[in-house]
């Protein structure tokens, strides 16, 4: 090994000592390794999955294995397998995409990357950290590669370190945060994509010759269009049941793109990172550029189980406090949009707590005085409370709540400022925006530019102020409603505006990040114009997400089937909200309403005194049995019975971790002349225990599943068997609470 790998080597073993000095104190379980034996192995491994590499006699490091864990690694000492690029470069024999492309110091458009060393750490019980050294056979260039496993969730995340040792700047022009290769005979990609109002479709397409991209390019509220996450199937269309399937998602708010490209050999490569368009990054002397994770988990028994683990995962690891409770929420945006004032707010949160809720959340428009926020139009970036509106300000409003004994939560849109606005006249070159171009807006809006200290500050003070000066807010749903046009920074040198899109989302995430920190307790919620900013790189930071303002029942069952391959119930706001809706302009009934609500985070954005008794005491009774299941939704396993993309009746159900209740929910998506009887399957109950079936949140005594009232089914009839019971009126829907006996 030469002395300036050794160096390398030992500079990342002593800053990852330091990093996990108590973890690895307490557990003293750190295994090392650097050695450059030929054909040396690496295996990555959770529960199910192995990610194997070889160290190849040219010293490169080399994908052989990714599939179904196998326990005795010796047998593949025992003969060659197909070999592919751990982490590709650009400019040698490499014909294809590439993860990493670099232009050296001397202008050298070539990388070949060999091996240095790896080391193993483990971080706590629950994590495994691999970490494989490259570096470039002639330049000063270092590539870490890290692998951090969670073997009890089987959830794999992968990101990579560059570093330039080079005498001078280097450019990056490609930077993967992953390079996975496949081989099987079909490939099938399902994507994720959507437009405002109508988020997370759900599209699969079987892979040809060439090369499909999932990307988007927006920057901000980046989601909009794509979501940053895919599901591969190998050699079938993803099953629910059975079937490989591989599912991805890529831990970053900003722009990202995943490459699927099949090769001339029928190989597949897929490549997943960070959008490098028009992103070059220059990286300095001794600067190291951090890829964001790609988060991945691998099935051989279909899609249900990469769903799972997903979700058991993000409750853990993956959203703030994945673990707690949330609280069932009126929000006034629907009930009142800007026109409020403190009388009327009274009210509704007079209402919400004879209703039952436990949170009251205050909406756009309490802010701005020279420029009123009465309207989208102007007074976004001037935080300060409009004394018209509130005269007596945050406070008197928390102090509302807290006499009912309800919790106060209130919106905010950081990022973002309108023209008029006394921000955009003190500070117009804070915006993102080229020279020499119109600034184009979007709901009359502009970004305001991260890459920029002073901004950054400001956008954490807007955040930290409210809180600091408002004692009791509980809630803060963080909303960003444009993405980005014109991509320019007045605070970026010349020769690296390229940066704006990549130094952006870096900058929230650290604010998101030091907003959580200091904040553990308070409830925040990522909103983007509805589902823009779902991720897990925001997620770490929130503890809930928007994932549409289209409150549609019949829009949101698909909205939310989508969310959920890869997002939790636990995190999912669903609100009830008026009819005809204000987005679809559909009518549907109070019922079918709640019951798509009840199926994620429960809340409501009508406004009670628009409802009559009959539809208060209704509601009232939702809240109340919402607060007995709750914790079955929202810590429950998922299972997938009925596809609304395959049938025209829908079904799934969380069953509690320790198998004492499920809740089932059915909905009819599409009203067919006789009665759909389609029989649901139910899944994952204790085969063993007897089960009682009851169904909840009806309007009136009648039950369409009355036939199995008051008897009782073992877990085994209720999966073997089945549930047979018709559903015919439009949108009509079904809850079903499954219980053992106490
Ligand atoms: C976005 C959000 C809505 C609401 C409005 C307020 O559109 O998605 O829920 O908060 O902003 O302007």
């Amino acid at each position: 090994m030469s002395e300036a790998n050794a160096d390398y080597l030992t500079t990342k073993k002593n800053e990852y000592h330091e990093k996990y000095k108590n973890v690895l104190i307490s557990l003293c379980v750190v295994t090392l390794s650097a050695s450059m034996d030929a054909k040396e192995l690496i295996r990555i491994t959770t529960e199910n999955l192995s990610l194997i590499y070889q160290v190849n006699d040219r010293n490169r490091l080399e994908q052989i294995y990714f599939g179904k864990n196998i326990g005795n690694m010796s047998e593949f000492e025992k003969v060659s397998l197909p070999a592919y690029p751990a982490y590709s470069t650009y400019g040698t024999n490499h014909v294809f995409e590439a993860a990493l492309r670099v232009t050296h110091a001397d202008g050298n458009t070539s990388t070949e990357l060999m091996y240095t060393g790896h080391q193993i750490v483990q971080e706590d019980p629950g994590r495994v950290h691999t970490i494989i050294s490259l570096k470039d056979e002639y330049y000063d260039l270092y590539t870490t590669l890290h692998f951090r496993a969670y073997p009890e969730e089987d959830i794999l995340e992968q990101w990579v370190e560059i570093q330039n040792r080079e005498k001078k700047n280097i450019v990056l022009s490609d930077f993967a945060s992953s390079d996975l290769s496949f081989t099987a005979g079909k490939y099938f990609v399902t994507q994720f994509y959507g437009d405002w109002s109508e988020e997370m479709n759900m599209k699969e397409q079987e892979l040809s010759p060439g090369m499909k991209v999932i990307d988007s390019k927006l920057g901000v509220r980046t989601h909009q269009y794509t979501h940053p996450c895919f599901l591969l199937g190998l050699e079938q269309p993803v099953q629910e049941l059975s079937g490989e399937v591989i599912g991805g998602t890529l831990a970053w708010p900003g722009s990202f793109r995943f490459t699927f490209e099949v090769n001339n050999d029928g190989k597949l490569r897929v490549l997943s990172g960070i959008n490098p368009y028009g992103s070059a990054y220059t990286l300095g002397k001794n600067e190291t550029f951090t890829t964001p994770g790609f988060l991945f988990t691998y099935s051989k028994n279909g899609v249900q189980p990469v769903s799972q683990k997903f979700h058991r995962w993000a409750r853990k690891y993956g959203i703030k406090n994945g673990d707690k409770d949330r609280d069932i929420l009126l929000n006034n945006w629907e009930a009142t949009y800007f026109d409020f004032d403190e009388e009327k707010l009274v009210r509704i949160i007079d209402d919400a707590s004879q209703m039952g809720f436990e949170l009251f959340l205050l909406d756009d428009g309490w802010f701005g005085n020279k420029h009123p926020r009465n309207g989208d139009t102007q007074g976004l970036g001037d935080w300060q409370t409009n004394r018209e509106k509130l005269p007596n300000g945050i406070p008197f409003l928390i102090n509302e709540c807290k006499k009912r004994g309800l919790k106060f939560g209130i919106w905010v849109e950081p990022e973002m400022v309108n023209p008029k606005s006394e921000l955009y006249e003190k500070h117009p070159d804070w915006v993102i925006a080229q020279p020499h171009r119109e600034r184009t807006v979007q709901r009359n809006q502009l970004i305001l530019d991260l890459s920029n200290p002073e901004v950054q500050k400001f956008v954490y003070d807007v955040v930290d102020r409210l809180l600091v000066e408002n004692p009791g807010i509980d809630y803060v749903k963080w909303d960003c409603n444009r993405f980005v046009g014109n991509p320019g920074s007045s605070w970026l040198p010349a020769d690296k505006q390229s940066h704006l899109w990549i130094d952006y989302s870096n900058a929230l995430l650290k604010i998101m990040e030091k907003v959580s920190r200091k904040y553990p307790d308070v409830t925040f919620m990522a909103c983007s114009g509805g589902g823009g900013r779902i991720d897990y790189g925001s997620m770490r930071h929130f503890d809930e997400y928007w994932i549409s303002d289209n409150n549609d029942p019949l829009q949101r069952i698909f909205t939310q089937w989508g969310t959920q391959y890869f997002f939790p119930a636990i995190g999912l706001a669903s609100h009830v909200s008026v009819s005809p809706n204000h987005i679809s302009g559909r009518s549907t009934p109070l019922k079918y309403r709640f019951d798509v609500a009840l199926a994620g985070k429960l809340g409501m954005d009508l406004q009670p005194s628009q409802m009559t008794e009959e539809e208060k005491v209704f509601s009232k009774n939702a809240i109340a049995l919402y607060k007995e299941i709750r914790s079955t939704v929202l810590h429950g396993d998922l299972y997938r019975l009925l596809s609304p993309y395959e049938s025209n009746r829908t079904a799934y159900m969380y069953v509690a971790q320790d198998k004492s209740e499920a809740i089932v929910f059915n909905f009819l998506v599409r009203k067919e002349i006789k009665s759909n009887t389609q029989t649901i399957y139910l899944q994952g109950l204790d085969p063993e225990q007897q089960y009682s079936v009851e169904e909840v949140n009806r309007v009136s005594s009648w039950s369409r599943s009355a036939a199995y009232k008051d008897k009782l089914f073992s877990g085994e009839y209720l999966m073997t068997v089945g549930m047979t019971f018709p559903m015919y009126n439009e949108y009509e829907s079904v809850v079903l609470r499954i219980k053992t006996q106490e």
